[in-house]
């Protein structure tokens, strides 16, 4: 049995209590969250689990084997360290940390400590995305040219982070696993208008070796749900929209464009004829217990979890990078430490 506490029962923390809480050999014992009104929704559905508003009576329990943090990103650092001091494994919600600093101090405490750490790149776990993937890595869809992902929605009432860090490290999750790389060269702008001291759209550009490109535009400002990505490849082209409820994968083979000899003829009419669109089956099951299970399955078997620090850190990486960009307006900053090297091989 693998003793869980949860740190954090706002918007997100009720999806790890519920989905923790049906997993055989796993028993959630303690909630803790600063606002009483939280605790109490947790005692009402749940009346087993111990409330508490201070994180370290979680913490300290030595009962507890491990950790789960959804608090707000700024708070994930030190509660990650205090929890991996405190001997727990730890599952942190997206964005790792708000630095790679802080990001890296994790992961090498997690190492040294010998415990588990999972972080909540959710759609990693999607069927979708995992389709998506084996596609790639078959060979069915060839290689990557490039991918846009928008996701926007009506942001959320408070916030202490930029539409940038609340939105993105999804898009930004997929398309590095998709890419199966690091960007060479970061690109941001952003701008907020609404009198909010945080962006509340952004576009992001990313540069892969070989000339690959990703953009990213994310957005508080429209009551349009949206969460879709266009994949560019080199056999076929992947459309994934979210907000499908069933074909959310569509893959459409290659098209005849006959533009230029419509062109040539002088009545011809322009046009281009689409290939066939193929619609995957996609498996039937929810991502967050695909994640939880991973995180639990982890932690029984020693072995790392496939959304372990070293994909996160990746992710915060060019969180950062894009920040300093929306800050500084000048140039283009890269996310690793490779820049110079990188970018001369590309810019020769
Ligand atoms: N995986 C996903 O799809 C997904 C979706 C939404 C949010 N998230 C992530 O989950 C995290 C939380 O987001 P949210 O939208 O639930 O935020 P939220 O503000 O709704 O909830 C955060 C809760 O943490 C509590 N809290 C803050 N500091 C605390 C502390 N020291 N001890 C105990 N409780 C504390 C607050 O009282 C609040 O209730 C963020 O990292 C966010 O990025 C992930």
């Amino acid at each position: 049995m693998i003793r869980v506490g949860i740190i954090g029962c706002g918007y997100w923390g009720p999806n790890l209590v519920r989905t923790l809480s049906e997993i055989d050999d796993v028993r959630v014992v303690r909630v803790s969250d600063l606002r009483p009104g939280r605790r109490e929704f947790v005692s009402r559905r749940y009346p087993l689990i111990q409330t508490t508003a201070d994180a370290n009576d979680v913490l300290s329990d030595t009962s507890i084997d491990a950790v789960a943090i959804a608090t707000p990103p700024d708070t994930h650092y030190s509660l990650a360290l205090n929890a991996l001091d405190q001997g727990k494994h730890i599952l942190v919600e997206k964005p790792l940390a708000t630095t790679t600093k802080d990001a890296e101090r994790i992961i090498e405490l997690a190492a040294r400590k010998q415990r588990t750490l999972l972080v909540g790149h959710l759609f990693l776990y999607s069927p979708a995305v995992v389709e998506i993937n084996s596609l790639l890595r078959r060979g069915d869809l060839g290689s990557v040219y490039c991918i846009s992902s928008v996701r926007c929605n009506l942001g959320p009432p408070n916030t202490q982070i930029d539409a940038l860090w609340d939105l993105a490290p999804h898009d930004i999750s997929m398309i590095l696993h998709f890419m199966d790389d690091s960007p060479v060269d970061v690109r941001a702008y952003g701008a907020s208008f609404t009198n909010s001291r945080f962006a509340e759209t952004v576009f992001v550009i990313l540069r892969f070796t070989d000339g690959r490109i990703a953009h990213i535009h994310v957005s508080w400002l429209t009551p349009a749900k949206t969460r879709l990505m266009q994949m560019i490849c080199s056999k076929r082209v992947v459309l994934y929209d979210d907000m499908q409820p069933l074909q959310k994968v569509q893959v459409y083979e290659p098209g005849v464009d006959n533009r230029v000899s419509a062109s040539e003829k002088e009545s011809g009419t322009l046009g281009f004829a689409p290939g066939g669109i193929w619609l995957p089956a996609l498996k039937s099951y929810e991502p967050l217990r695909a994640e939880c299970e991973d995180f639990i399955s982890s932690i029984q078997s020693g072995r790392p979890p496939f959304s372990d620090g070293v994909r996160a850190l990746e992710v915060v990486r060019v969180l950062e990078a894009a920040s300093h960009r929306l800050r500084e307006g000048g140039q283009s900053v890269y996310a690793g430490g490779e820049f110079d090297a990188r970018q001369a091989e590309l810019t020769k």
